[in-house]
């Protein structure tokens, strides 16, 4: 094969693989909160997710920096509405299309905003002490649909609530499991709204705080996401649950099956939030680097099998993963602020692999070198390279070399004989020079930095002595 027609082919290959990026791949979601002083801009964010398996993201307002920042990447976006705005939203349809017009229609479709969460946890959280009216939380949702249904954007944007565990009166065994008593008449309005609207039931489910709070009872392969029957655990009604995530999704889908909606009106049980700390307070033992990256590599793994839970094996549970970063400026125990995967400044707090065998054609083998990886020297800012995987092929690399400096229009003086980048005089530093300088060149899309997956875009400037790595 000439090597033009060899290097057409590495470059079309991603979309040979996957030539419908938004159809049918099995992603993996990720909640993005901003609590911290220490993260990066959300530029920044949105290119480094786009070398990820992570394809849809879940925040906690509609910052319009992010929202702007999620354009355009081919990542869909679950936007909020904050605990504090929900009263203001219930009062009537025209504060709902206030709302709406200012904080999400400038956006779309640019972005992709695909549901909005009314509240976080709302039914189990007080304002000022003073517990929040769940009449309103209903009358908000039911307001944001009718802005919607008036623009005709009904089918196109779900709206929902994620809620805590707190809101069952128990869950255990889950077939036995119900709604706390006086959240039955409010539970049954929301679970009618989200049948009729084709929307999905969210549950924030953490099996790290039923572990804390209980080590003596809980075995933690179950807490942690293991599938083995001997540490698992057995409903009277025959299902048996390897681990504690399964059983709190089907204590709630029972939860939500004794409100008597009748057969015909399902919902969909989606996990809006789960997730395991790296570090917590002295009684916090089992926050750990290794718990967190077992649970959490577990659990994006599941995300993208096609697995149910005993009750329902069929019905595939969409995750999103909490969450992105540490956030430092959390209030509560050491751990509210330790359970990201990411540190602020793209490094990764464990190693994690979220390479994408669909988006970047690697054959997934990815996570070696990873995502945001610190180089040495390195310095934090808005900007973002691109440079090639430490361990990546040497022919793939020559031959995205050769392209770079050929046809893919690089000057590449810099890195030859005399130039600035000459030294070390080793292809996987050319290489990088090179991809870097395309990748700028080509406006930053995450496909620029592909190179049949040689590549990984990175938060830390490469530039050393001398040898500077240009940036937009
Ligand atoms: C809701 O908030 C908007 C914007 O702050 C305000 O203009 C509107 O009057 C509020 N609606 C009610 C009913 O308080
Ligand atoms: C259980 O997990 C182990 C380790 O992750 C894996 O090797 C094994 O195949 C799994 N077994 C089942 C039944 O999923």
């Amino acid at each position: 094969m000439a090597t033009s027609q060899l290097l057409l082919l590495l470059l079309l290959l991603p979309f040979i693989l996957n030539p419908f990026p938004n159809v049918a791949v099995s992603g993996v979601g990720i909640n993005y909160g901003t609590l911290g002083n220490n993260l990066p801009p959300p530029k920044g964010v949105a290119q480094l997710l786009q070398s990820t398996l992570i394809d849809k993201v879940k925040i906690y307002d509609t910052n319009p920096e992010i929202l702007q920042a999620f354009s355009n990447t081919g990542i869909d976006l679950i936007v909020a509405v904050e605990n504090s705005r929900v009263a203001n939203i219930s009062s009537d349809v025209s504060s709902a299309d206030q709302w709406f017009a200012t904080r999400v229609l400038p956006f779309i479709p640019a972005t992709s905003i695909t549901a909005i969460a009314v509240g976080n946890e709302y039914l189990t959280s007080n304002s000022d002490h003073q517990v929040l009216d769940p009449a309103a939380l209903v009358q908000a949702m039911q307001n944001l649909h009718s802005v919607l249904i008036a623009r005709a954007l009904d089918r196109k944007i779900k709206i929902t609530t994620p809620h805590s565990m707190a809101v069952l009166a128990s869950s255990f065994p889950p077939s036995a499991s119900t709604f706390a008593t006086d959240l039955v008449p409010t539970m049954t309005s929301i679970v009618a709204f989200l049948a009729d609207t084709a929307s999905p039931f969210m549950i924030n489910a953490y099996p790290y705080f039923a572990y804390r709070d209980n080590p003596d009872m809980v075995n933690i392969q179950y807490a942690l996401l293991g599938n083995s029957t001997s540490t698992g655990v057995r409903d009277p009604k025959g299902y048996t649950y390897t681990n504690m995530l399964d059983a709190q999704i089907d204590a709630v889908r029972s939860a939500v099956g004794a409100l008597g909606l009748g057969p015909h009106r399902t919902v969909e049980i989606m996990v809006s939030e789960s997730g395991w700390p790296s570090k917590g307070d002295t009684n916090e033992i089992a926050a750990t680097p290794e718990n967190a990256k077992t649970y959490n590599t577990r659990l994006i793994e599941r995300a993208q099998s096609n697995k149910g839970t005993p009750m329902k094996p069929l019905d595939k549970i969409e995750v999103f993963v909490f969450a992105l970063f540490n956030e430092n400026k959390k209030e509560g125990v050491a751990s509210e602020r330790n359970f990201g995967i990411f540190n602020g400044d793209g490094s990764k707090v464990y190693e994690v692999d979220l390479s994408c065998q669909f988006c970047s054609g690697d054959s997934g083998n990815g996570g070696n070198g990873g995502f945001g990886e610190k180089l040495s020297g390195a310095v934090r800012g808005p900007s973002v390279w691109c440079i090639a995987k430490p361990h990546a092929d040497e022919k793939v690399l020559q031959a995205v070399l050769d392209f770079c400096c050929g046809g893919g229009g690089v000057d590449c003086r810099e890195i030859y004989e005399n130039g600035d980048c000459f030294a070390p005089d080793k292809l996987l530093a050319h290489a990088s020079y090179a991809m870097n300088a395309y990748y700028q060149m080509h406006g930053r899309n995450y496909w620029n930095c592909d190179f049949k997956g040689t590549g990984l875009v990175t938060f830390s400037d490469p530039t050393y002595g001398r040898c500077r790595y240009p940036q937009q």
